[in-house]
């Protein structure tokens, strides 16, 4: 394998961070900050209140059952999850025309990148990557050069936010796309120099290094490669959405009581867009954004109030994880008065949602779907049923927290005309939306799986849960589907369909609780797993689940409107040595180190690429990418294709229609314990000398 960047080190020796709070695994306690405002230390929003389950169940380990139901995936028709490249035809049951040649991305024959705690991006010896944008780039016009000591905020409006996430990639011509990135959060020990700029300046700098950033690309000489535009006057539709950006609500609850604020008396425009984690490009062309761990920016310098409740369910703002100096050390509300709870107790309800950005537009303005419901989305994933309507999957990423399905009311206008595309942007805005429960058939077959139901939670007209109207169950999403008894997950994270065989994959990335605060179930099974330290440290067990699920569905007839499917475990992720790992039945003497699925994509062929975040925490070594095939005699072959450079998170991940480029992003490179700005972990992507999260491509060499 081939390391195909500059590599510095040695790098800082890391000394011990004494700081209160368990950081489960070797986590690193920044991530942990940050990223999620420390949600595992507190209370458990979602806490299993019913009887414990006294018998442990142990992982399934041996053969995969054989997947139940009808053959999949002739009417399925989307573009969204596996990318709209230019003149792509829509990816469907087949390959995409021209099947893959043997040195695409999706049959390419590799050795695995092997597990490493290096400062790089790896890559298998035939693969290079290029760098496409860096934090700070310019991305609007007058945008002035980076320059890290002296930050503004009319800077970094015009400038590529922090910590990139998703990556959908929108084709605008044969040689040039918009791609649109999320950034999902700031973390100011790592970014700005210690001392330089007050507590009140780094407030608003962290305000604009969130959002979404649209950048026009164009491919670069060797094929499969891309670089961006740097003459901004030739990139119109670049864009810059920020926290001061204006967004329309839609759906039921736009308007409602719960959404008003002084700022927005009507509750139906709000400022800006926070925790942007992953999401979806849609079959008409725009893309979509989870607001995840959005619960972090409020606080309030007196007693955080309580939020609204329903029928005795538990305080909303605890449901959610609002709570006392949850926005500890950003405290954005002693700059802005909205993210004070006192003064501004609706301002939380106005995040929490899937949002729309439509990137060929670069005036439109982007909205908030209220039908999607809201929670800590990790991101949506449309497909259109055959019956033509549009099906949304989403994640809740939190401990014992649930998996959720949207089904349009309208259908999908396939036509490539303005009408049928400004049609199909309301497709979000009225149907109905679901959670799941999964019921295992018994570990006696050897296997986690069961059948499955998706609980009607509301309609856009009907709620469907007693004791709250529509707009309650949309805004307290969760407390709603409290009520109908779903199955506590352990932190669903992407959930997307597989175009090739029409089945439905989620990753469920980790829970270390389980198996204590979460009795175990047959589709949550693993309660205790093998753990290392660093690569070559030994196998340790510990417990609850560390290292994550794949959960395969299957929808009943292949529909993805109806209420029941089968489903299965995909992977039980971890090292294949520990005995709970189930790679679908391969032989595990044959696959990679994996922990901790993050996001999913997918070549032509049905390949499933899985990203990872926490690998550091329950092996040892630096996340990364990962193939596998999800059919034949490979099934279950997980192969890492690369890695990330020391503590960061593979985000991205995106497989072109033509199976030439592979878009990833590594998210906050260097966050360790011990980092700082002055002694940092990492200086990937070695332009400077402190860390610059980047989104990346990579493609076969020349
Ligand atoms: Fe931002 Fe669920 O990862
Ligand atoms: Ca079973
Ligand atoms: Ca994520």
């Amino acid at each position: 394998m081939t390391v195909t960047r500059t590599e510095h080190r040695p790098l800082l020796p890391l000394a011990p961070v004494v700081r209160e709070g368990n950081r489960h695994g070797s986590r690193s306690y920044l991530t942990c900050l940050f990223k999620c405002g420390n949600a595992c230390d507190h209370e458990v929003p979602n806490p299993n209140d019913g009887e414990t389950i006294r018998d442990v169940i142990q992982s399934a380990v041996g053969r995969r059952a054989v997947l139940r139901g009808s053959a999949l995936g002739t009417g399925a028709l989307v573009v969204g999850a596996s990318g709209l490249m230019a003149g792509a035809a829509p990816a469907a049951a087949a390959p995409a025309a021209g099947a893959p040649g043997p040195t695409t991305l999706a049959n390419a024959r590799f050795r695995s990148v092997a597990p490493n705690r290096r400062d790089a991006v790896v890559l298998p010896d035939q693969f290079d990557h290029d760098v496409i944008i860096r934090w700070g780039d310019p991305v609007l016009p007058g945008a002035p050069d980076f320059d890290v000591r002296n930050l503004t905020v009319a800077a970094v409006k015009k400038q590529f936010g922090y910590n990139n996430d998703y990556v959908g990639v929108v084709p605008i011509g044969k040689d040039r796309a918009v791609m649109v990135v999320n950034h999902e959060y700031d973390d100011i020990g790592l970014m700005y120099p210690q001392g330089h700029y007050s507590q009140r300046d780094l407030a608003r700098l962290g305000m604009y290094t969130h959002g979404i950033s649209v950048v026009t690309i164009k491919r670069g000489k060797v094929p499969g490669s891309w670089r961006r535009v740097k003459d901004l006057t030739k990139a119109p539709k670049n864009r810059r959405i920020t926290v001061e950006t204006r967004f329309k609500m839609t759906g039921p609850a736009a308007g409602s009581d719960w959404l008003k604020t002084s700022d927005d008396p009507t509750g139906s425009v709000v400022k800006g867009t926070l925790n942007n984690c992953a999401g979806g490009t849609t079959p008409w062309g725009t893309v979509l954004s989870g607001e995840e761990n959005f619960n972090q920016y409020f606080n309030t310098e007196g007693t955080v109030p309580t939020g609204p409740t329903f029928g005795g369910a538990k305080d909303s703002y605890a449901r959610y994880g609002i709570r006392s100096n949850s926005s500890d050390p950003r405290n954005w509300h002693d700059v802005d008065d909205r993210f004070d709870l006192e003064k501004e107790p609706n301002e939380p309800h106005r995040f929490g949602w899937i949002v729309e950005v439509d990137p060929l537009r670069p005036k439109s303005q982007p909205r908030k779907h209220t039908m999607l419901g809201r929670f800590k989305h990790e991101g949506a994933n449309v497909v259109i049923a055959d019956n033509g309507r549009a099906v949304v999957y989403s994640g809740d990423d939190e401990r014992g927290d649930y998996i959720y399905k949207f089904v349009s009311e309208e259908r999908y206008d396939p036509r490539k005309t303005a009408r049928a595309r400004n049609h199909n942007k309301r497709l979000l805005e009225a149907g109905t939306l679901y959670v799941a429960k999964f019921t295992g058939d018994g570990l006696e077959d050897g296997v986690s799986d069961g059948t499955g139901k998706w609980i009607k939670l509301c309609s856009d007209r009907e709620s469907f849960v007693p004791g709250m109207t529509v707009e309650e169950v949309l805004t307290f999403t969760r407390l709603a589907a409290d009520k109908v008894g779903p199955t506590q997950m352990d932190r669903p994270e992407d959930v997307e369909v597989n175009l090739v065989n029409g089945k439905v994959y989620a990753a469920l990335t980790n829970n270390s609780q389980r198996g204590s605060t979460f009795p175990a179930d047959e589709a949550n099974p693993v309660t205790s797993c093998g753990t290392r330290t660093s690569p070559g440290a030994p196998l340790e067990m510990k417990s609850g689940n560390r290292n994550g699920y794949v959960l395969e569905m299957t929808p009943d007839d292949g529909d993805h409107t109806r209420s029941t499917f089968t489903w299965d475990l995909f992977l039980i992720c971890g090292d294949p040595e520990s005995p709970e790992t189930y790679f679908a039945g391969f032989d595990k003497s044959k696959v990679s180190r994996i922990s901790c699925p993050d996001n999913l994509a997918w070549d032509s062929s049905g390949n499933l690429w899985i990203s990872t975040d926490g690998a550091a925490a329950g092996l040892g070594h630096n996340d990364g990418l990962f193939r596998v095939p999800t059919s034949g005699p490979e099934r279950g072959r997980v192969q890492q294709f690369l890695t990330v450079p020391k503590g960061a998170e593979c985000c991205g991940p995106l497989v072109t229609d033509d199976d030439r480029s592979l878009f990833f992003a590594p998210q906050h490179p260097g966050e360790i314990d011990g980092a700082t700005f002055a002694e940092p972990a990492s200086t990937w992507p070695h332009t400077d000398d402190f860390p610059r999260p980047s989104v990346c491509v990579a493609f076969r060499k020349a």
